[in-house]
């Protein structure tokens, strides 16, 4: 049979080979846009919009959050200039909107809008969840020059100062890393000393 608008043949389920062609197109549409959104989910496993809340107190104490010393108090003495690591509060590891980058640098290297205040010798730390998507950032470290090592998310390549306040340097995170205060306590342990300077997590 002929079908009087198009003009086309229909076989014998009364499909016309357009409609079966347009069928298909969208068929493939379909399955190429979730398999970009499963990507996208990939590479940043966190929900738009935030949600982010953390639970640090002043005088929680910095723990290793990844590696060998997981768990373990993070000492001074333990970083060298130009070191960089993941840390929670002490006790306070099951919420993800608790995790932070210590890093330590030369206490000079520092200008605003750092808050000087909340670093101690050469320490400072940000939250690290990216502010585009909310991954975890990570550290790239310039062993001949320590103080032009940067923080980076590996997501979609944000770049972070974190000599000048983690303000963003490249990439399409829309704010800074929120700083929070750190200090060295007499036995060489890092406590926190203050809440987020500023919101964390997605803020798109
Ligand atoms: S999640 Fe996109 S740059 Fe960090």
């Amino acid at each position: 049979m002929v079908d009087e608008t198009t003009g086309d043949k229909e076989d014998k389920t009364g499909i016309t080979r357009r409609r079966f062609t347009l069928g298909v197109i969208i068929a493939s549409i379909a399955g190429a846009l979730g398999s970009l959104l499963s990507l996208l989910k990939v590479l940043a496993p966190e929900k738009k919009g935030g949600g982010y809340v953390s639970t640090i107190k002043p005088g929680d104490r910095f723990i290793y959050a990844k590696g060998a010393n997981t768990g373990d108090y993070i000492k001074v003495s333990s970083l060298n200039i130009g070191d960089a690591v993941l840390a929670f509060p002490e006790g306070k590891t099951s919420n993800h909107a608790n995790i932070v980058q210590l890093i330590k640098l030369d206490e000079s290297a520092y200008k605003a809008p750092t808050h000087i205040k909340y670093t101690d010798q050469g320490l400072v730390a940000y939250s690290a969840i990216c502010t585009h998507l909310g991954c975890t950032v990570s550290w790239v470290e310039n062993e001949k020059s320590p103080d032009t090592s940067y923080t980076e998310c590996f997501c979609h390549n944000s770049i972070f100062d974190p000599t000048r306040g983690a303000k963003v340097l490249g990439g399409p995170a829309p704010i800074p890393l929120a700083q929070i205060g750190v200090k060295v306590r007499d036995d060489g342990t890092l406590v926190f000393t203050s809440d987020f300077t500023g919101p964390i997590g997605p803020q798109v």
